[in-house]
């Protein structure tokens, strides 16, 4: 598949003053790289204060980075063109005018876009229905609940019908329902055959919604991956078993020499081996109860995104600062 965005080696450090003077500013991103494929939603998953905003901000051409570039559809485009290309939908609202309907606040926003009136008022409907607001297109924007005002952010940021979208936290602060709502949206839009970037701290929103996730932690990418592949870099696999009876000492001896086992540890009432190889394992285990040992339930359970993030943002917090070279990254040219 074709990079349709490519970012290499950026580095964004916000310039500092004390007391009128120049000191040294606030690095936000460090020697980030990488790419985002046609069709596919790339997740950038990161704590808070990561540089998720800086980078979307640059991306959409609203802060110039301090080194690094941004090539689209291989190409460094003039910003009018990249503007043409990306469209930007933030968590904030401060910038939508309160006392305009959500449809008078595209049309502004459109009208700065050089669109031609009826293109742009056919637009603002397909946009308004695409986002489940057109019920409320002349509803005042300051009457909006927080949900339709992420949705009309969302709108504003399709009104020129861009092939790449930098969406910024776009479920953050929502219901379940509003939340489900957009995520359904963002599907349908990877389906027109959209790149969508999308910011967000939330976990198991990216294991879903993105096929390709990059971990972000104070400002340096520490993983790129697919989130199965990611997760395959958590230390392992574990085997959960409850035992019929409570298992003795010698018992639990046993399990911790049966083979690819590296730890045993209990949990309420089950018993976890954390293991390197489960098939081995499992054969072992059968073998094990066939010696008599009743066991209730056996279960295989797959290490989550989440033990990945909080491993590598750990590891990164306890590293000395500096550029990264991101794990499990593809199809990066230096
Ligand atoms: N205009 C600015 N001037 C100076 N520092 C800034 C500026 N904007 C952001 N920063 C700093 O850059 C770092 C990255 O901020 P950024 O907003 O990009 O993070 P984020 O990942 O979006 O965080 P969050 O999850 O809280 O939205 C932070 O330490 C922040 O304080
Ligand atoms: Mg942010």
């Amino acid at each position: 598949m074709v990079g349709v965005l490519e970012v290499r080696h950026l580095t964004m450090v916000y310039p500092g003053r004390a007391r009128g003077r120049e000191k040294e500013g606030h690095r936000a991103l460090s020697d980030v790289s990488f790419e985002a494929r046609a069709g596919e939603v790339f997740g950038i998953l990161g704590p808070n204060g990561a540089g998720k905003t800086t980078l979307m901000k640059i991306l959409a051409n609203l802060i110039i980075p301090t080194s690094g570039e941004v090539l689209i559809a291989g190409r460094r485009l003039h910003p009018r063109a990249q503007a043409r290309w990306v469209g930007l939908s933030t968590g904030e609202d401060r910038s939508f005018y309160y006392r305009l309907s959500g449809w008078q606040n595209l049309e502004f926003f459109g009208s700065l876009r050089s669109l031609g009136r009826a293109r742009l008022r056919q637009r603002i409907e397909w946009c308004l229905e695409a986002v489940g607001l057109e019920g409320a297109s002349h509803v005042k924007f300051m009457k909006y609940s927080t949900g339709m005002r992420k949705r009309l952010n969302i709108a504003r940021a399709l009104l020129h019908d861009p092939p790449i979208l930098l969406l910024d936290e776009p479920t953050a602060s929502l219901d379940p329902v509003s939340a489900r709502r957009v995520r359904d949206l963002i599907r349908d839009l990877k389906g027109q055959g959209k790149t969508i970037l999308m910011a967000t701290h939330n976990l198991a929103e990216a294991e879903s919604a993105c096929d390709r996730v990059g971990i972000l932690s104070s400002g340096r990418l520490l993983a790129v991956g697919t989130p199965q592949g990611l997760r395959a870099m958590a230390a392992g696999r574990s085997v959960w078993l409850r035992p019929a009876e409570r298992l003795d000492a010698l018992a639990e001896a046993e399990l911790l020499a049966l083979p690819g086992v590296r730890q045993v540890r209990r949990w309420d009432s089950q018993v976890i081996l954390d293991t390197g190889e489960v098939r081995a394992t499992l054969d072992g285990l059968v073998r094990w109860a066939a010696q008599g040992h009743s066991l209730c339930d056996i279960r295989v359970v797959e290490p989550a995104l989440e033990d990945v993030f909080l491993r590598l943002v750990a590891e990164a917090a306890s590293e000395p600062a500096g550029p990264s070279h991101p794990a499990g990254q593809k199809g990066v040219r230096a």
